[in-house]
């Protein structure tokens, strides 16, 4: 639209949903300028988790400079930037209030508009940059720590939600059997590589299919599957091979989201889906994902790695279409912790 008479809109965006504090400049939702992340991982690490209490605080520290370094690397100012993107849920209340707040901030004070974005959606638009011929509509799988769904996006920020997970989300599957197995947090980049030196086949962990509703996720089962298996080889006295579990696991992990993803291709007859979330970093997800489309000649697309795991440059790319939507929040923004898709 702007590309005729090579307008050039300039989204500040910032991202504090969960435990990274990023900003970003984005412009015209697919040219990422800059993409600050500072990671909270080395603080979190000793508790096995995201505490949110430390989280909130780390936001505070980091937040202004995160946001210096981002217009600094992207060559912008304040004064040259059209508006201000921020995720204003879901995620952890006190977390998302230290970004929904210097956005407040920076709008009002350099009078530009402020736009709340939704992180689900960002994630979906992290596949705008890293795929700059992908256009509305296709079929995405969002795969985070916190939601598993399936949706059509039937245009920008615009979606049809055929599945969701009615239990654990696929990441938080990852990070309890890590813990469980002892290789503690974050656990789905942990498992991957312990997966690596293990048999995919040594142990068949069911994965629980939802009745009636086709395209809905329940990983718990599989979950309490692998603790119970731990627990009946540890009753029987029996050594168990970590790298085999994470192997088994993971392959029953991806093979739910495969073929979910796969049914609804065949069933909307659709020609591209993308995958987008923390899981979607994942190499054999991504390579089953590849595989099955290659299969099927549909077009398949992934965002580069940086931008599948939380980042404010996805957060500027959904923001660009809500900007031309004049989709603006006024300073009574807040944060939405339990915000939908
Ligand atoms: O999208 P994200 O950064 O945050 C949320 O919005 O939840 O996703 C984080 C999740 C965590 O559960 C983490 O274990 C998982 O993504 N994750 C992975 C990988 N990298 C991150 N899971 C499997 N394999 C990976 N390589
Ligand atoms: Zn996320």
């Amino acid at each position: 639209m702007f590309e005729n008479n090579i307008e050039k809109i300039k989204i500040l965006a910032i991202e504090s949903s969960c435990d990274e504090t990023s900003a970003a400049v984005v412009v015209n939702g697919r040219e990422m300028k800059s993409n600050v992340i500072s990671t909270q991982i080395p603080l979190h690490t000793l508790y096995g988790g995201v505490v949110p209490e430390i989280a909130s605080r780390a936001h505070i520290e980091r937040i202004n400079q995160v946001i210096e370094k981002a217009l600094e690397d992207a060559g912008e100012t304040f004064d040259t930037i059209d508006a201000v993107a921020v995720t204003k849920g879901p995620g952890l209340v006190g977390s998302l209030l230290i970004g929904v707040s210097a956005a407040k901030a920076i709008a009002w004070a350099k009078d530009k508009p402020l736009i709340g974005v939704n992180h689900i959606a960002g994630h979906v638009a992290a596949n705008f940059i890293s795929n700059p011929d992908l256009e509305p509509p296709f079929l995405c799988l969002i795969v985070s720590g916190g939601h598993t769904t399936l949706t059509r996006v039937l245009d920008y920020n615009e979606f049809e939600i055929l599945g969701q997970s009615v239990d654990d989300a696929a990441g938080e599957a990852f990070d309890k059997v890590a813990r469980a197995i002892g290789l503690g947090y974050p656990g789905g980049p942990k498992i991957q590589e312990k997966a690596k030196e293990g048999d995919a086949n040594a142990i068949q962990f069911p994965v629980a299919k939802v009745t009636g509703k086709k395209y809905d996720f329940s990983f718990s089962g599989l979950k309490s599957a692998v603790l119970n298996y731990l627990n009946s080889m540890k009753m029987k006295g029996v050594e168990v091979n970590n790298a085999d579990i994470a192997a088994s696991f993971q392959k029953a992990v991806v093979s739910a989201l495969v073929g979910h993803a796969m049914d609804a291709v065949e069933e909307f007859g659709e020609d591209r889906i993308a995958i987008a979330g923390g899981v979607s970093a994942n190499s054999a997800f991504r390579k089953a994902m590849e595989e099955e489309c290659a299969k099927r000649h549909i077009k398949f697309y992934r965002p580069d790695m940086i931008l599948c795991t939380d980042n404010a440059a996805m957060i500027g790319a959904a923001a660009y279409y809500q900007y031309l939507k004049q989709d603006f929040s006024d300073y009574s923004l807040n944060a939405e912790p339990g915000l939908k898709l």
